[in-house]
């Protein structure tokens, strides 16, 4: 079986690479296992001094697999293979770099909030569809957001759910740089490069004093956030989105109140 996470060590960085092509990279519970894995990795070998998340120059991730939602959430949030993934690179300690392209789907772009530099291909679509899917925010998205972008800029994005370009993530502060889709992982390994090359210690006290001013209120709303979307996930409007996902038509929710 091809793997679908891909974990390749180069020098002083861990290459992170979601393999699922056939299923525009969405995410199931044992890729979740596998990415939480990579980043407890990175947080152990001391010789790791950045990780870098990407996919291909077709797609990062479709989200999470939307037939594992479907079946609900493996037990309480913060023990479920995504909740431990969001946890562990929310808390990482040591740089984390994406590089994306194609869509950016739902935690395609919450797991976004809490890495250090972002690239993006011109063919990137973000999307956070959580309202869309009879669900809500998570990844800390609900406090990141509108602290960053503002609350109306971040109402809009997870409430009407809808796709933006990397020009549009770019002017809203929330990737470094708009690439050509061939170009984006090369431009992130050289970034990887020079922060691999930087004083370590260093590193570390930067990334911990930008993440100082929202670390406890961010796990607080992570777990909030878990469970709701736990609940959310098990509600009618869910089920009706899913429904309709696989059923390749849009969700009705008008008999809902
Ligand atoms: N979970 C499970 N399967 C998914 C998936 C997901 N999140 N996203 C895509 N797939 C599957 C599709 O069902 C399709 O399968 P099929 O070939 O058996 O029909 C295959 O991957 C290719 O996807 P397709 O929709 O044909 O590709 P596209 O390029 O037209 O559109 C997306 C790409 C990402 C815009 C679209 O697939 C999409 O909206 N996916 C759902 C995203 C989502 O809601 N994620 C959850 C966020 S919280």
């Amino acid at each position: 079986m091809t793997e679908l996470v891909l974990t390749e060590k180069q020098n002083h960085l861990l290459v992170v690479r979601i393999n699922r092509p056939d299923r525009k990279n969405a995410l199931t519970h044992a890729m979740y296992t596998a990415l939480g894995d990579a980043v407890q990795q990175a947080h152990d070998d001391a010789d790791i001094r950045c990780l870098l998340f990407t996919g291909s120059a077709e797609c990062f991730t479709a989200g999470n697999d939307l037939s594992d939602f479907a079946a609900g959430l493996p037990g309480d949030f913060e023990e479920t293979p995504v909740g431990r993934f969001l946890f562990l690179l929310a808390t990482a300690t040591k740089p984390v770099v994406a590089a994306v392209n194609g869509p950016a789907v739902g935690i395609g772009t919450t797991m976004l909030l809490h890495c250090d530099l972002v690239f993006a291909g011109n063919n990137t679509r973000f999307q956070m569809p959580f309202a869309n899917l009879g669900l809500c925010p998570e990844g800390g998205s609900s406090l990141l957001l509108p602290s960053w972008i503002g609350r109306v800029r971040a109402a809009e994005l997870l409430m009407l759910g809808g796709a933006f370009t990397a020009e549009d993530a770019h002017r809203l502060g929330l990737i470094n740089r708009v690439c050509e889709p061939t170009e984006t992982e090369t431009t992130a390994l050289d970034a990887c490069q020079q922060l691999a090359a930087q004083a370590p210690a260093a590193i570390r006290a930067t990334k911990e004093l930008l993440n100082r001013p929202t670390v406890n209120e961010l796990k607080e709303t992570m777990l909030t956030e878990g469970k709701r979307f736990g609940e959310r996930l098990k509600s009618p409007e869910a089920a009706e989105a899913f429904k309709a996902f696989m059923e390749k038509r849009k969700p009705d929710f008008s008999k809902f109140h």
